[in-house]
């Protein structure tokens, strides 16, 4: 399998909602606690993902890459026009000159490399471009961290690369479209503990 399979059209096309194998209906829980709720996949996923810059050489199996591909597009977008588009690099001689687009970070180099791409002319709202490119900024990185979930639920670890020279991407990568992210994803080397953060209270700035 080359391409993705589209997991997500094959869902909501045609479908009868009582067909559908996935997603399963939710049904709201009753009686729940935060416990119960920390301890669900979803949960246990965002707290456990730690950034990861060493891979193991070993190909990621192409089914992964396309619940990967899922999760990127169910995330939400502005105006639900999905101002984004994923160039997934497979060419050995490209991801080398990412490498160097990225300021020589080395392990832009991995078995799975995905560039996030801005892509305004999506998003048909009357807006000026200035909001339709901060429109596109956001679709394309809410996509990306979509994607990092998902890789790290599915075993993987990834590294987010924002320290891209944008115009050394687009042409490495022949679009005229600007990069928000690359996303580079493998199997991890080894497990790493999540990073400390700061306390919500620090966090949270609540204005009454
Ligand atoms: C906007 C953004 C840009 C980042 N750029 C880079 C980068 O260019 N190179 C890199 O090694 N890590 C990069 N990272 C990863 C961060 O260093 C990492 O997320 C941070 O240290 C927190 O660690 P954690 O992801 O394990 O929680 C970036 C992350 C974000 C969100």
């Amino acid at each position: 399998m080359s391409n993705p399979t589209d997991i997500l059209n094959k869902l909501f096309k045609e479908t009868k909602p009582q067909d559908r194998l996935y997603p399963i209906p939710e049904t709201p829980i009753q009686d729940f606690d935060s416990e119960d709720i920390l301890n669900t996949n979803i949960y246990n996923v965002m707290l456990n993902r730690r950034s990861q810059r060493k891979f193991e050489i070993k190909e990621v199996e192409d089914w992964k890459l396309d619940i990967i591909f899922a999760a990127a597009d169910t995330a939400p977008t502005a105006g639900g026009f999905q101002g984004f588009e994923i160039f997934h690099i497979k060419n050995p001689d490209i991801k080398i000159k990412l490498v160097v687009a990225a300021n020589n970070q080395p392990y832009v180099n991995a078995p799975v490399v995905l560039v996030f791409c801005m892509n305004p002319r999506r998003v048909k709202m009357q807006f000026s471009s200035e909001i339709l490119r901060k429109f596109s900024i956001q679709d394309a990185t809410l996509a990306a961290a979509y994607a990092q979930l998902a890789a790290h639920s599915l075993g993987l670890s990834s590294i987010w690369i924002g320290m891209i020279d944008d115009r050394k991407v687009m042409e490495t990568i022949g679009t005229d479209l600007l990069p928000s992210s690359i996303l580079c994803i493998g199997y991890p080397k080894k497990v790493l503990q999540p990073k400390p953060k700061r306390t919500l209270s620090e966090l949270i700035h609540t204005i009454e």
